[in-house]
């Protein structure tokens, strides 16, 4: 039997991902599926609960017991054990926190396991930070997307303001920077690119510009296969 086709979208935060990965699903008729909106969700029902974020047994536990959904449909919404989270895990405190959870191997494995299961329900276009080197080690295409630090935090900031958060561009490029550098020297399943990944760097180029690199690159390995 043939398996879904998958591409897989890596790279820090504010790289573009999740904009680029919702046009390519779109354009594809594909399931997208953001994989920190669940890394997102542990960390805001841990806030919620008062689990201090050292806690990592606790928290593993927790994880264990919550469901989380995604809708694919196009306003996307995210549901914490029924609760409609969407607005809620893009507070600046959740981004703060986010990383230790995403730390933890126990987090990881139950989120992986739900990631794979949303990956098994067509095409699908997931973005993370190991999809292609864990989540999706077979996918067709994977891309690793990266941006100049100084223009991946003015996005972070551009999206925080257009939300109504007034934090000062120099406070995101702080968070953003611990936060990168947290991801990327955990143990289990760093921020790295795949060995087969693409890599584009998205600092001076248009969405639709990297949309369509993408979807040729695809089409592209679609025709060798
Ligand atoms: O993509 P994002 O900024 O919403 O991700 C939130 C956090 O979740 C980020 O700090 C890293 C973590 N994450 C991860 O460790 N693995 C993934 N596949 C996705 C996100």
């Amino acid at each position: 039997m043939k398996k879904n086709l998958q591409i897989a979208i890596d790279g820090p935060a504010g790289a573009g991902k999740s904009t680029i990965a919702k046009a390519i699903a779109r354009q594809l008729g594909f399931f997208y599926v953001d994989t920190g909106a669940m890394y997102r969700a542990i960390a805001y029902k841990a806030l919620r609960l008062n689990i201090p974020l050292e806690q990592e047994e606790e928290i593993a536990v927790m994880a264990r017991q919550t469901e989380i959904a995604l809708e694919h449909s196009a306003a996307r919404r995210v549901f914490c054990d029924g609760l409609d989270v969407t607005e809620a895990i893009r507070s600046p405190e959740v981004s703060r926190s986010v990383s230790i959870i995403a730390a933890y191997p126990e987090v990881r494995e139950r989120l992986v396991e739900l990631q794979r299961q949303e990956a098994g329900q067509g095409g699908v276009v997931m973005d993370g930070r190991d999809i292609g080197t864990y989540v999706l080690p077979d996918a067709d295409l994977k891309v690793f997307l990266t941006a100049s630090s100084e223009e991946r935090a003015r996005r972070r900031w551009l999206e925080l303001q257009q939300a109504g958060k007034e934090l000062s561009l120099a406070e995101v490029h702080r968070d953003m920077d611990a936060r990168d550098h947290h991801d990327q020297q955990r143990a289990v399943f760093p921020l790295v690119p795949a060995s087969d990944a693409i890599l584009l760097d998205t600092t001076s180029l248009r969405i639709e510009e990297i949309v369509d690199r993408i979807l040729s690159l695809f089409n592209n390995k679609l025709e060798k296969d």
